[in-house]
C-alpha cells in the first residue's frame, strides 16, 4: 500500500522525507515523490519508480525547505507514471497533499469541481483532495475566517467531509508555512514527537531513528503539526488532549541486523518472538493471565459460537485456532476469509465472538469485517503485532503478539506468534470454563514453553531445507499436503512458496487428492507432505504412497517414525503437541520458500505485485 511521511522542523527536510520512503518500500509501491515549501510557494518533486531516483531529479538538491511531505505510492487509479505520483495540487498550487487510501466518491467529485472551474492533471482519486481545499478555502463560510490558520484547517475539515472511503492524508500550503494538518479514517497515521521538530507517517518504523515518542491518530482525528507543537482536533474541530506513546522497539529492531533480507532475519527471530508472546501469561502451575482483557465466565459462558476472521497467513492461524478453541473450549468455531465473511450476512449476535487476527492490524477487509460483526451485536476480538493499529482501536477486547515489527511482506515470525497467542487464549478460555482438565492444559503449557527451543533446533540445521531447495527451484509446480493442523499449515507453507518464489503450488487436505486433484501428478512433480498428528501417521503416509505410485518427488516434513525407503526426503522436527505442530512444521516450509526465492534471484522481502499492509479492498 501506499506510504505517507511528513517533517517539519529545524533541519533540511528532503533528506528526511526521503529516508523515511526508504523504510516504507516493504509496503510496496511504484512511484515516489516530496513536497517542500520553499519561501512562499512549493516545490514538487515527483516520478515513477523507486525512491532513490529521487535524487536524480533536477533541483532536488537546492530544496532548502525545513516543512515538507512525501509518498510512496501503490497504484489503485490510473497507471504508474509522473503525474499520477503524488503529492499532488490544486490548481493554483496553493495545496499540496499526499493520501494513501481509496476515495471511493471521487468521480462526483471530480463531476463537482470540474463544473467549479477546476481541471485535472492525473488520473487519480488523490488529486480531488487538495482541489477541495482550495475550493472551501475560497468560498462558503470557511472563506471568511480571519485566521488563515483556522481557515485552513477549516478548509481541510470541509474538503475531508465531502471524503467517502479511507484516507491518511497531509496538506501543505506556504499560506500556512509552519504546519501540517494531518488526518485519517481507516488508514494509518503516526506522528512522531522529537525536539523542536515532528514527523509523521504511515507507521512507526519510518520515523523510529528519529524518535521513540508517538502520538496515534485515530480515525476522523485532525493534528495540526508544526515543529514545537501538536494540536489535536475532532470532528467538530473540537481542540483535546492526546497521550504519547512511548513505543519499546530500538531502530534495530526495525533494520536487518545483518542479515541479508528481512525475511530471513524474521525466521530466524521465531524463537525470541513466541517467548515475548508467552510472556508473563502464564507459567508452569499458574494459571493464564490476559490483563488487558476482562472476559468473565458469565460472557464465556453465553458465547454459543466462535469466529475467526482475517486474511492470507493471518487466516491460516485462524484454522489452527479452530482445532484449538474446540478441542479445549468444546465451542462450534468457525473461521472465515475477511473478504468473504463480510458479504455473506454472518449470522452472528450477541452471543457470538468473533476473533480478528491482523500483524498490521490495518488490513481493510478484516477491519470492515470486524465493524460488521459489532453491528450485529457480537464482542470483537483483536489479535494484532502492531500497538495502537486501527483494529485494536475498533474493537471490544485486543490482545498482542509480540514480534517485533515484521518488514518483510511474506508473514513468518507473526504466524507462528499468532498461533501461539491463539493457544494461550484458548487455554485461558478453558480455564475459566472448565472445560479441559487440569493436566491436558498444564501439558500444552509446557509445551508451548519448550517451542522456541524446538524452533532454535529447526533453525541450526538449515543445510538439508537449502540443498533441498536447491534440486526443486526450478519447478513450475508443487504440492502441500497434510491432514488437520497439517493440512492448515500446508496452507501456510504453499502461500509462501507463492509469494516469494512466484511458483504455482497448492495445499491440500491429504485425503481430499483422490477426489480429483490426484489426476495433477505425474512423473517429477513435487510433493510436500506434513505428518506431525501420531493419529493420523498411517492413513498420512498411505496418501503419499499414492503420489509416489504416480512418480512424485517426495519431501516429508515429520515429528514421527515413518517406514523409510519410500520418500526421497524426510526432514524430521521435534515433537509437540500436534494442536501446535504448525508452530513448527511452518519453520522448514519459510525456509524452503526462501531459498527458492534466492536460488530465483527475487527480491525476497518485496516479492512482485504485494503489499506488506493491504489497506484498500
Ligand atoms: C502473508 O505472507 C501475506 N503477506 C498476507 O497474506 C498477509 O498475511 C495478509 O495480507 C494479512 O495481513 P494482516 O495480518 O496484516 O492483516
Amino acid at each position: 500500500m501506499c506510504g505517507i511521511v511528513g517533517y517539519i522542523g529545524n533541519k533540511k527536510a528532503t533528506p528526511v522525507l526521503i529516508d523515511g520512503l526508504l523504510c516504507l518500500e516493504y509496503r510496496g509501491y511504484d512511484s515516489a515523490g516530496i513536497a517542500t515549501i520553499e519561501n512562499d510557494s512549493i516545490k514538487v518533486m515527483k516520478d515513477k519508480g523507486r525512491v532513490n531516483n529521487l535524487y536524480n531529479l533536477e533541483g532536488i538538491n537546492d530544496l532548502e525547505g525545513t516543512v515538507g511531505i512525501a509518498h510512496t505510492r501503490w497504484a489503485t487509479h490510473g497507471k504508474p507514471s509522473k503525474e499520477n505520483s503524488h503529492p499532488h495540487m490544486d490548481n493554483s498550487n496553493t495545496f499540496a497533499v499526499v493520501h494513501n487510501g481509496i476515495i471511493e466518491n471521487y468521480s462526483e467529485l471530480r463531476e463537482f469541481l470540474s463544473k467549479n472551474g477546476y481541471n485535472f492533471l492525473s488520473q487519480t482519486d488523490t488529486e480531488v483532495i487538495p482541489n477541495l481545499i482550495h475550493y472551501y478555502y475560497t468560498n462558503g463560510p470557511v472563506s471568511i475566517l480571519e485566521n488563515i490558520n483556522e481557515r485552513f484547517l477549516g478548509a481541510v475539515k470541509s474538503a475531508v467531509n465531502d471524503l467517502k472511503g479511507s484516507y491518511a492524508i497531509e496538506a501543505i500550503s506556504p499560506i500556512c508555512p509552519n504546519e501540517i494538518i494531518v488526518v485519517r479514517k481507516d488508514s494509518p497515521l503516526v506522528i512522531g514527537k522529537g525536539k523542536s521538530e515532528n514527523f509523521i507517517a504511515s507507521d512507526i518504523p519510518a520515523i523510529l531513528t528519529h524518535t521513540k515518542d508517538f502520538y496515534l491518530l485515530d480515525d476522523n482525528e485532525f493534528a495540526v503539526v508544526s515543529k514545537n507543537k501538536v494540536r489535536f482536533f475532532d470532528n467538530s474541530l473540537i481542540e483535546h488532549n492526546k497521550a504519547i506513546k512511548n513505543i519499546e522497539w530500538d531502530a534495530n529492531a526495525a533494520g536487518k541486523d545483518g542479515y541479508e533480507d528481512y525475511m530471513l532475519k524474521e525466521i530466524n527471530e521465531q524463537p525470541t518472538a513466541i517467548r515475548e508472546t508467552i510472556g508473563s501469561r502464564f507459567k508452569l502451575g499458574e494459571k493464564c493471565s490476559f490483563h488487558d482483557i476482562d472476559i468473565t465466565k458469565e460472557y464465556l459462558s453465553s458465547v454459543n459460537r466462535i469466529f475467526f476472521v482475517a486474511c492470507g497467513t493471518a487466516w491460516h492461524a485462524g484454522l489452527v485456532g479452530k482445532a484449538l478453541m474446540e478441542n479445549l473450549c468444546k465451542i462450534p468455531t468457525e473461521v472465515d476469509i475477511a473478504s468473504e465473511f463480510r458479504y455473506r450476512n454472518p449470522i452472528i449476535d450477541e452471543h457470538t465472538l468473533c476473533i480478528y487476527i491482523s500483524q498490521s492490524g490495518e488490513t481493510a477487509d478484516t477491519i470492515a469485517a470486524l465493524k460488521l460483526a459489532k453491528s450485529h451485536g457480537a464482542k470483537t476480538l483483536a489479535i494484532s503485532n502492531v500497538i495502537g493499529s486501527s483494529i485494536t482501536r475498533e474493537a471490544d477486547y485486543s490482545i498482542y503478539t509480540h514480534a517485533g515489527p515484521e518488514i518483510a511482506v511474506a508473514s513468518t515470525k507473526a504466524y507462528t506468534s499468532q498461533v501461539a497467542l491463539v493457544a494461550i487464549l484458548a487455554m485461558y478460555f478453558a480455564e475459566i470454563l472448565g472445560t479441559s482438565s487440569e493436566s491436558e492444559i498444564e501439558k500444552l503449557k509446557s509445551d508451548l514453553i519448550d517451542l522456541p527451543s524446538k524452533i532454535e533446533q529447526i533453525l541450526a540445521n538449515t543445510d538439508e531445507i537449502k540443498n533441498f531447495a536447491k534440486k526443486i527451484y526450478t519447478e513450475k509446480d508443487m504440492f502441500f499436503l497434510g491432514r488437520g493442523t497439517d493440512y492448515n499449515v500446508a496452507l501456510e507453507g504453499s502461500l509462501k512458496l507463492k509469494e516469494i518464489s512466484y511458483i504455482h503450488s497448492e495445499a491440500y487436505a491429504a485425503g481430499e487428492l483422490k477426489h480429483g486433484p490426484i489426476a495433477l501428478i505425474e512423473n517429477g512433480v513435487t510433493v510436500i507432505g506434513i505428518i506431525t498428528n501420531p493419529d493420523l501417521v498411517e492413513k498420512s503416509i498411505s496418501n503419499i504412497q499414492e503420489v509416489i505410485t504416480r512418480g512424485a518427488k517426495t519431501l516429508i516434513i515429520t515429528n514421527q517414525i515413518i517406514p523409510n525407503g519410500h520418500f526421497d526426503y524426510v526432514l524430521t522436527i521435534p515433537e509437540t503437541n500436534p494442536l501446535i505442530s504448525p508452530i513448527l512444521s511452518v519453520i522448514p516450509m519459510q525456509l524452503l520458500s526462501y531459498y527458492i526465492s534466492k536460488f530465483k534471484g527475487l527480491d525476497v522481502d518485496k516479492p512482485r505485485n504485494l503489499a506488506k499492509s493491504v489497506t484498500v479492498e
